[in-house]
């Protein structure tokens, strides 16, 4: 089993790079690996709402490294989603990224359920607010939403002050690397024996009508 981190940082060995390895660290105890793909290390196009994924093979026209997470997306049990805070919110490159990724695979059809987190790290203020960002694209992707003992949240401007002074973020990475590993493998001891649920086609009531 693997999971996909997303890492939404300009910094690739960064404070949100230490907190996803942190997981990682975790992950391998239990023979899982994980594998990260930096993206908005490099400017990202938005979407432009030009609706060509609904007929261009859920792929975006921006061929950039959106189409391909969609072509990496099945190859992977999981899925983690970790950025800093840029003025209270995730970085732009990342949203830009984030959106076309959903809006592209309609939302990952036919990808979940699987399980999921968000990771924000800053430097004092705007995590949660992040966090919410995050989560927003988890909750609509039928994704099962892995928590830790606190808010997956970790503080510090540069590494080593997060892995130097922040053990209490260090230790919500661990627990959340722990609680994934096992909800990974609670998923692939019931495979054969629990069905997942038989999906009709999504209905959509747009608020117009
Ligand atoms: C453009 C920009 C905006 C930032 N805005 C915030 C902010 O609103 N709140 C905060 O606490 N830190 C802010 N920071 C600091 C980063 O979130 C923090 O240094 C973080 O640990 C960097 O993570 P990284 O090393 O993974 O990129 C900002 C940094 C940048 C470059």
């Amino acid at each position: 089993m693997k999971v996909l981190a997303l890492n939404g940082s300009q910094n690739p060995k960064g404070v949100t790079y230490h907190a996803i390895q942190l997981v990682a660290e975790e992950l391998a105890k239990e023979n899982i690996g994980l594998d990260i793909v930096h993206v908005g290390v490099k400017a990202v196009a938005g979407c432009i709402d030009c609706r060509k994924c609904r007929t261009n093979g859920h792929h975006c026209i921006h061929d950039d490294i959106v189409n391909k997470l969609i072509d990496m997306l099945p190859e992977y049990d999981g899925l983690i989603l970790g950025c800093p805070v840029h003025y209270m919110g995730i970085p732009g490159p990342f949203k830009a990224a984030l959106d076309r990724l959903l809006y592209a695979t309609e939302h990952l059809e036919g990808w979940g359920p699987k399980p999921a987190a968000a990771i924000t790290v800053c430097r004092r203020a705007g995590a949660i607010d992040a966090s919410h960002q995050l989560q927003n694209y988890l909750n609509c992707a039928n994704l099962l939403t892995v928590n830790s003992q606190y808010w997956n949240v970790c503080f510090g401007w540069k590494p080593n002050e997060f892995l130097e002074q922040d053990a209490e973020g260090v230790q919500t990475m661990q627990v959340l690397g722990k609680n994934m590993a096992w909800i990974l493998k609670v998923l692939e001891a019931s495979k054969g024996k629990i069905p997942v649920p038989a999906y009709e086609k999504r209905v959509r009531a747009n608020f117009c009508r």
